[in-house]
């Protein structure tokens, strides 16, 4: 069996995105409040004395867009000070990122995985519900985190038939003369019912016969944690990563948890069942020790709670966004 050794820790619910496919219009109403999202020390508490022992070494921050968080530098520092942390990176829009890339280093983080849907500004701005600057201060945050040093660095796309499906050639050519490492994500229907219903979404395999028919394809490689598999256009010096969640199904191979930022620990993405306040727990003056052992039957039950019924779709009532589960 897998080991669960990587945990995704949502450090905020907010964003400054609208993005469809994540983040349902009025899903900003149910933002927590502030005091609800678990502390840095909570968060640094957690991660020593419950996860590491338990095996975790592998984090991801995510959000909302953690970008936002004010302490998000001092968080990323606690954790990469950590000596049994074997791997720490970030998910992020990049819009704050010109500003954050090299402070971001600074404290010890050396991956991130930014999401860029499309290459066209209009397109960008419909899709992320902002209009104005977005897409050209994102790529200058893409640019900053570049010149900073981040490798990997791996650029997300939803797939979306429609809107952005048509710049998969243009998107996938990033990687031709750049290090960088463009995934293409198979969009997911949670949380986001209408637009999902309307557009569908794009297999994996029709992506990758187009761009090999263009280019070619081989095997490639990347280091990370998440359920990518890896391709290279031949005499690329990126790669392409094709995470393909609807016309597949990875959960045997899924090594994951989910901790909401106001401290709710998901066993499964798309199974919402078995999750745990560990905030609550912490506040309520539950030892360190007695979390460690909730959390860690949580762990063994997790392979009963993986969600192994794709061909069901994924349409379940889900209680969160994919904007407040971090994706
Ligand atoms: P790496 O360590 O760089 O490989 O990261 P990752 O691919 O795990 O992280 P990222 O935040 O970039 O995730 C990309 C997307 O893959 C997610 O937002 C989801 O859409 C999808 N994904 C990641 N993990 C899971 C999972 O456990 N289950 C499902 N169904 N989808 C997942
Ligand atoms: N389907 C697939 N991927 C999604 N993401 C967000 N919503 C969805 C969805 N409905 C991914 C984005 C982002 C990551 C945090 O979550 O790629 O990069
Ligand atoms: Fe893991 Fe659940 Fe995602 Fe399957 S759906 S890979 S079990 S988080």
């Amino acid at each position: 069996m897998n080991p669960i050794d990587y945990l995704r820790i949502s450090v905020i619910d907010r964003c400054n995105f609208r993005c469809q496919y994540c983040m349902p219009q009025g899903a900003e109403l149910a933002y927590g409040l502030r005091q609800d999202w678990l502390t840095r020390g909570e968060i640094l508490a957690l991660v020593e004395a419950v996860f590491m022992p338990l095996g975790f070494t592998r984090f991801r921050l995510t959000g909302g867009e953690p970008l936002l968080r004010p302490d998000l530098v001092d968080i990323v520092a606690d954790i990469a000070a950590l000596p049994q942390t074997a791997d720490l990176a970030l998910t992020t829009n990049a819009f704050l990122l010109e500003k954050l890339a090299q402070p971001l280093w600074d404290a010890g983080l050396r991956r991130l995985n930014i999401s860029l849907d499309s290459l066209d500004p209009d397109t960008f701005a419909t899709l992320i519900g902002r209009s104005g600057v977005g897409w050209h201060r994102v790529w200058a945050g893409i640019q900053a985190a570049h010149r900073v040093g981040f490798d990997p660095l791996k650029l997300n796309v939803v797939v979306i038939p429609g809107v952005n499906d048509h710049e998969v050639l243009d998107l996938a050519a990033l990687t031709l003369d750049r290090r960088w490492h463009v995934r293409f994500i198979e969009f997911m229907p949670i949380g986001n019912g209408d637009l999902f219903a309307d557009a569908g979404w794009v297999p994996s395999e029709v992506l990758r016969q187009r761009i090999g028919d263009r280019w070619g394809l081989t095997s490639g490689a990347v280091r990370g944690n998440g359920p990518a598999d890896v391709f290279q256009i031949p005499g690329a010096q990126g790669t392409l990563g094709f995470i393909s969640q609807m016309s597949e199904c990875f959960c045997d191979r899924c090594n994951r948890m989910r901790l909401s930022a106001d401290g709710w620990l998901r066993p499964c993405l798309l199974n919402e069942t078995g999750q745990l306040n560990l905030r609550d727990m912490l506040r309520g003056g539950m030892a360190l020790a007695d979390i460690r052992d909730r959390v860690g039957a949580l762990v063994t039950a997790k392979p009963e709670i993986n969600f192994k019924m794709r061909e069901s779709g994924t349409t379940g009532a889900y209680s969160r966004t994919m904007s407040q589960i971090g994706g």
